[in-house]
């Protein structure tokens, strides 16, 4: 029997109620290593022990929350390469997407150890004579955090880093299908010095350990990363409670990459393949509508395909494979299903689409490039989350701009061209919470606000200085000195 990861209650590191193997989506034979699920009783300690941590923690100098988070991001940068592979292995994106991973979440505590620092606060002069005003920022709470598989690092990092760097305290539920990285990064912030109850981890099923951080009375704030569906459950849940907790979203996408005439080819093209089907086209923010004007849309079309003929679906772990396999049975189900729905409504699978047999059992798949799409049918529309763009061709500026609002999404937009007037007009009339010019919409940076509009988030942005909106609360006190 290989060795147990345990959950992380209260300072210790305890059994759960079952055991969770992870499975390596590359090879459906190698299990990562064995994670304990944790019952709900266990996920009530965690909140227990993080509520009882945090008058301590969230009055602990900023010195000491800027040391816990340098020793942690010292560690992830150090062990940078070993972590990209544990991440590789068990979520299946490419060796080099897994070790730029680690490094953004080494980035990431670095960053906020920074913030711990800079927390400030104002002084305010009252319309009341002999009457001062301070605005500060306190920490929240308990925060509780149910993060999503597809980037089983760097959410987790970018969601515990601004907790602790504000004096939060936290309990945590990572995605049940990618323990491994979750569990590294929680032990390396344990050792980095973290006080007994102020990091508590909780790996298992969102139903049971989730739906008890959600329901808590002494969990504050939540902030979540996962599907539209799950994310109004939790909005839902969070507003039944008593109290009422504070709640950040961040959900799907159908980030539209625009490519005029103007554009140059062979960006656009790089762009278009970087940010549809890199990471499998596991991210929220993948390009999963490419808006095509007339004039370049053959050669787009025809360069894209020759593109991703010479791109290679294998082992994650193997040096050369440019994309991985899809994360597991359920979703490479999900995308077979919409690869079949674009076909019934008409779109023509122009390159690719094709389920893959490599040298070991793994759910391999080949990027599926739609043609002919329109932005009605449900391949335009809906979150597909994996290797397949739809290719809508359209007239004009204005059409591509009518086009690339025309959902109910609005996390990221790009547009290809070499106009600085489309590229300005573009930036400002986008409806999309991020905006990239020959740029692929995904691949952020990882110290400036990270977030949409519409049904893709809900409550403040993540990430850079911004953050601090979400994990802190403002106090405005007001004193009459005589
Ligand atoms: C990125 O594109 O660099 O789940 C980050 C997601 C996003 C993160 C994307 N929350 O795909």
């Amino acid at each position: 029997m290989s060795e147990l990861y345990k959950n992380y209650i209260g300072g210790q590191w305890v059994e759960g109620t079952s055991v969770n193997d992870n499975i390596n989506p590359s090879n459906t034979n190698d299990i990562v290593g064995r994670y304990a699920r944790a019952s709900k009783a266990q996920a009530e300690e965690a909140i227990a022990a993080a509520k009882a941590a945090f008058p301590a923690w969230s009055r602990s100098t900023p010195q000491e929350r800027h040391d816990v988070l340098k020793k942690a991001s010292d560690e992830v940068m150090a062990r940078k390469e070993e972590l990209g592979k544990l991440l590789a292995r068990e979520e299946g994106k490419t060796l080099p997407e897994g070790i730029g991973e680690a490094t953004r979440a080494g980035q990431i505590l670095d960053f906020f150890a920074g913030e711990a620092l800079r927390l400030n606060g104002e002084i305010v002069t009252s319309v009341r004579p002999g009457v001062g005003i301070e605005v500060t920022r306190e920490a929240v709470g308990v925060i509780g955090m149910i993060t999503p598989w597809n980037f089983p690092i760097a959410i987790p990092a970018w969601k515990i880093a601004p907790a602790l760097a504000y004096g939060n305290t936290v309990v945590f539920k990572p995605a049940d299908l990618v323990p491994g990285s979750a569990w590294a990064l929680v032990d390396i912030l344990v050792r980095a010095g973290l006080p007994a109850g102020v990091l508590n981890l909780v790996m298992g099923r969102g139903s049971d350990v989730g739906q008890t951080i959600l329901d808590h009375p002494d969990v504050a704030a939540i902030t979540f990363t996962g599907s539209v569906s799950t994310g109004r459950k939790v909005a839902a849940a969070c507003v039944a409670s008593t109290p009422m907790k504070k709640v950040q979203l961040e959900m799907g996408g159908k980030n539209p990459l625009v490519v005029l005439d103007d554009a140059d080819l062979k960006v656009a093209v790089e762009t278009a393949v970087n940010g549809a089907f890199f990471s499998t086209g596991q991210r929220c923010t993948a390009s999963s509508r490419l808006i095509v004007q007339d004039g370049i849309h053959n050669k787009f079309v025809d360069a894209v395909a020759e593109r991703l003929k010479g791109l290679v679906v294998d082992d994650a772990l193997k040096a050369g494979t440019h994309i991985g396999p899809v994360v597991d049975q359920s979703q490479l189900d999900q995308d077979m299903k919409y690869i079949a729905i674009g076909k019934d409504e008409g779109a023509k699978l122009y390159w690719g689409g094709e389920r893959l047999n490599r040298e070991n059992p793994g759910f391999y798949l080949q990027p599926a490039l739609f043609t002919e799409c329109t932005n009605q049918m449900r391949v335009s529309r809906e979150e597909i989350f994996g290797p397949v763009a739809s290719v809508i061709r359209v007239k004009d500026y204005d059409e591509a701009l009518a086009v690339a609002n025309d959902t109910e999404f609005g996390l990221s937009a790009g547009i290809c061209t070499s106009s600085l007037k489309y590229a300005t007009h573009f930036r400002r009339n986008s409806e999309a919470g991020m905006v990239m010019v020959n740029l692929p919409t995904a691949g952020v940076d990882y110290h400036v606000p990270f977030g949409g509009r519409k049904g893709s988030s809900y409550g403040p942005r993540e990430q850079g200085a911004y953050a601090r909106e979400f994990y802190t609360t403002v106090k405005t006190a007001y004193t009459f000195a005589g």
